[in-house]
């Protein structure tokens, strides 16, 4: 991916790797309105100076899910003053930073041009660069944030809208080794607390019931296991999940918890399979990179069962594993900012009249999955 149409000359670029770079990010792109300042320091990891989330998720609850337009015109009531206080909070004026970023894309449209057009307008105003920033960037470079961590290892995105495992080659360069079909994780996890009726989102829930019941009551499908390529599926689970509700009638808070736990396991054991297998790849891809990462990002990162089995399966495979604190895993403009810090260290800014893009895989070149739906 390098969707950059601007760029700074080369005798800038050298000056901003090796610069410190303090950039705002705007989030934006589904129903999170957030806004953060970074520092970058060249090599190290990054300063959070300020970083607001609003979270809408009180707005959506009656509908069980996330409505478009409720986000977008939360958005709009919301960002100006979420900057401001961002600002305020980072102790720097418009003139004290280097470059405005905002996610782009991929994600609903009408909060993605909320939060693009506020950046192109400050941008403008202040006579600073705009970065344009794959909202998946900003997840799969959080570890240079956090930890200083730089390119190349392997990325597993979790989210409620993503279900990935790429490999992070370097900034704008991936190779996704698998994708979802049809429901990303934490949606499958929203849709099981639906089904179970214990509120939204679920996946929270759905883990704190499973740590009480009993995982082999019911033998849910392990969906895609031992397939060559990385892809996941979660429908299938879902409907039996759905299938199993329905066959017991009434449920007791045991039944619940056994099917939380039940639902959980053949999660964790699917992307146990899907990620020893992209291990596999990114090995002989990267077969010079003696230190491999592991990196897990995305919202469902934060559920504690999940991570243990990634934990074992790092120890077995020989990878470090990194997962960023939970409040930078969910969305938040930190992780965009950072991303337009990093892109703007390599002269990749982008012109005023980019425009926001609710579909935008982060490899361009990698092949659809073969039944997939709609998601990138
Ligand atoms: O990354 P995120 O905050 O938003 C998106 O960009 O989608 O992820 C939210 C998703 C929701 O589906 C939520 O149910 C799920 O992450 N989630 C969890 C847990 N905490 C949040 N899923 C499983 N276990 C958890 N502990
Ligand atoms: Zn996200």
């Amino acid at each position: 991916m390098n969707n950059c149409r601007a760029s700074i000359p080369a005798c800038c670029t050298d000056c901003h790797m090796t610069q410190r770079l303090t950039v705002l990010g705007i989030e934006t792109s589904c129903d999170e309105t957030a806004a953060a300042v970074i520092e970058r320091t060249p090599g190290g990891p990054g300063r959070i100076l300020s970083s607001l989330v609003l979270s809408q998720v009180s707005d959506h609850r009656p509908y069980g899910g996330v409505v478009p337009e409720i986000a977008a015109r939360s958005h709009i009531a919301n960002l100006d003053g979420l900057i401001s206080h961002a600002l305020e909070e980072s102790g720097c004026q418009l003139h004290d930073l280097d470059g405005i970023a905002a996610t782009a894309g991929p994600g609903l449209l009408g909060g993605l041009l909320v939060g693009l057009t506020t950046a192109k307008a400050l941008a403008l105003a202040a006579d600073l660069p705009l970065i344009a920033v794959n909202h998946l960037e900003g997840h799969a470079l959080t570890p240079g944030l956090t930890h200083g961590l730089r390119p190349p290892y392997l990325l597993l995105l979790i989210s409620g809208g993503h279900t990935q495992l790429l490999a992070v080659k370097a900034v704008g360069q991936y190779i996704r080794y698998g994708t979802t079909i049809d429901d990303a994780l934490g949606e499958a996890f929203d849709k099981v607390a639906k089904l179970l009726g214990l509120g939204y989102p679920g996946g929270a829930l759905v883990e704190k019931l499973a740590a009480t019941g009993d995982s082999d009551r019911f033998h849910f499908p392990r969906p895609l296991l031992n397939r060559d390529a990385c892809h996941f599926s979660f429908s299938g689970l879902k409907t039996a999940v759905r299938q199993a509700v329905d066959d017991l009638g009434s449920l007791a808070p045991a039944d619940k918890a056994d099917v939380c736990a039940s639902f959980q396991e053949a999660i964790a054991d699917v992307l146990i399979d899907r990620t020893t297998r992209a291990m596999v790849l990114f090995a002989r891809h990267f077969p010079t990179v003696r230190h491999q990462v592991l990196v897990v990002a995305g919202g469902v990162a934060a559920n504690a069962y999940i991570k243990s089995a990634l934990a074992g399966l790092c120890r077995n495979r020989g990878f470090s594993l990194n997962i960023p604190e939970p409040s930078l895993c969910t969305d938040n403009g930190a992780i965009i900012a950072w991303a337009g810090a990093e892109r703007l260290a390599q002269g990749m800014i982008d012109d005023l009249d980019v425009s926001a893009r609710a579909r935008w895989p982060l490899d361009l070149d990698a092949a659809p999955a073969p039944g997939a739906g709609v998601k990138a």
